[in-house]
C-alpha cells in the first residue's frame, strides 16, 4: 500500500469517527478499523508478506495510522462520555432551592414543665431539693411520720405493698424524716422533695402513679403565718394574682394542725362538676405544722425549733393550669393530647 493510500484510509476513518454521534457508532469505527478483522489491523497482519527488509518502515507507517485513528477515537469517545454525563447531571439536577424536610420535634411532657416551675419557685426561694427512694420503708413512708403500725390512718393511702416492710412510697413524705435525719439535731432545714408516688387509686383525678413536690422548713420561731404566706405566694405566683384559694382543716398524722388547701375548679368555674365532685373546688395539697412526735421522732427538739410541711399533686396543679378533666391523659402517651402543650 502506497503512502497515499495510507494517508486516505486514515483520513476516511477519522472522518468516520467524526460523524459519529453515539458511542456505539464510536465502537463501530473501531471494529471497521482496528477490530481483529479491522482494515489497520488487517495491514499489520499483511506485513509477513513483505520483504524482510521492508518490513521495518512499512509497520511503521501503519502503526502511526493506527496510532492517530485510536487517538481520535479516544478523543471522541471521551467527549461523547462526558456529554452524556453532563446531559444526566443536567437531567437529575436537585434544586437546592426547596426548603428541606423538617424532622418533629418533641417537646417536655407538660407534668416535667410543671414540676420545672414549682422546682423554680422554691429554689428561688433558698430551699434545696432532695431525693428519697420510691421503694421505701414502713419505716420512713409510716412510722417516723408517727403513723405508727395499725394506726387507722394508714387507710387514708391506699398502699402497693411488696413485703410486709417494704412498700411503694405513698408520698414524699417520707423524704422528710430522711433530711431530718441527715442533719445535725435541731439545724435549719429548708427543703423541696419532688418525685414519683403510688397508690392504689384510679380515676378522673386519681392516677396510681403519681407526682408530688414535698416542702419542709424547720427553724426557730416558725408559724402558720409563714406556711400560709408561703402557700399564697406560690398558688399566685403558678395561677395568678386573681386565684381563688382555700385553706380546709384537715388531719395528717404528721402535722398539727393540719389544713388541704383547695383551688376554685377550671372545669366549671366552681360551679361544680363531675371533675370536682360537685364541689366547685379542686383539693391541690395538704400541709400543716410538723408535729412535735415526728421531729422527735428523727432528733429534733421540738422545744427549739418548728417547722411547717406540705405535700402537693404535680397532676393536680397541671389539670388546673391547662384546663384537663381527666389527669389519666397524662399517662397515656397520645401524641394528639401532648402536641397541645
Ligand atoms: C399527702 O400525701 C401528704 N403526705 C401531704 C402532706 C405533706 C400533708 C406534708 C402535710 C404535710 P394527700 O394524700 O392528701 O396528702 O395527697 C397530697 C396531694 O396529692 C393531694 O392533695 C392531691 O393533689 C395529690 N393526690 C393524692 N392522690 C392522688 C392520686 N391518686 N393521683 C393524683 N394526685 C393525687
Ligand atoms: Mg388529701
Amino acid at each position: 500500500m502506497t503512502q497515499e493510500e495510507l494517508q486516505a484510509l486514515q483520513s476516511e476513518a477519522i472522518a468516520q469517527v467524526e460523524q459519529a454521534t453515539t458511542i456505539q457508532a464510536v465502537q463501530g469505527v473501531r471494529v471497521t478499523y482496528l477490530g481483529k478483522k479491522g482494515k489497520v489491523t488487517s495491514l499489520l497482519k499483511g506485513l509477513g508478506k513483505l520483504p524482510k527488509e521492508e518490513r521495518p518502515a512499512a509497520g511503521a507507517k501503519i502503526n502511526e495510522v493506527r496510532v492517530a485513528v485510536e487517538k481520535v477515537l479516544q478523543d471522541k469517545q471521551t467527549a461523547l462520555e462526558e456529554a452524556a454525563l453532563a446531559a444526566k447531571l443536567q437531567e437529575e439536577q436537585i434544586d437546592i432551592t426547596l426548603p428541606g424536610r423538617k424532622a418533629p420535634q418533641g417537646h417536655i411532657h407538660p407534668l416535667t414543665k410543671v414540676n420545672e416551675l414549682i422546682q423554680d419557685f422554691f429554689m428561688k426561694m433558698g430551699y434545696t431539693v432532695e431525693e428519697g427512694p420510691e421503694i421505701e420503708t414502713d419505716y420512713f413512708n409510716f412510722e417516723c411520720l408517727n403513723l405508727p403500725k395499725e394506726h387507722p390512718a394508714r387507710d387514708m393511702q391506699d398502699s402497693f405493698y411488696i413485703t410486709d416492710n417494704i412498700l411503694l412510697r405513698t408520698h414524699t413524705s417520707p423524704v422528710q424524716a430522711r433530711t431530718l435525719q441527715k442533719h445535725e439535731p435541731n439545724s435549719p432545714v429548708r427543703m423541696i422533695a419532688p418525685g414519683k408516688v403510688y397508690r392504689w387509686d384510679y380515676d378522673a383525678t386519681h392516677s396510681p402513679v403519681f407526682h408530688q413536690v414535698e416542702g419542709l422548713i424547720v427553724d426557730k420561731d416558725i408559724t402558720f403565718a409563714d406556711l400560709k404566706g408561703t402557700l399564697e405566694l406560690f398558688l399566685r405566683h403558678i395561677f395568678g394574682e386573681e386565684t381563688k384559694l382555700r385553706f380546709r382543716t384537715s388531719y395528717f398524722p404528721f402535722t398539727e394542725p393540719s389544713a388541704e388547701v383547695d383551688i376554685s375548679c377550671v372545669m366549671c368555674g366552681g360551679e361544680g362538676c363531675r371533675v370536682c365532685s360537685h364541689t366547685g373546688w379542686l383539693e391541690i395539697l395538704g400541709c400543716g405544722m410538723v408535729h412535735p412526735n415526728v421531729l422527735k421522732l428523727n432528733g429534733y427538739d421540738p422545744d427549739k425549733v418548728q417547722g411547717f410541711a406540705f405535700g402537693m399533686g404535680v397532676e393536680r396543679i397541671a389539670m388546673l393550669l391547662y384546663g384537663i378533666g381527666d389527669l389519666r391523659l397524662f399517662f397515656e402517651d397520645d401524641v394528639r393530647f401532648l402536641q397541645q402543650f
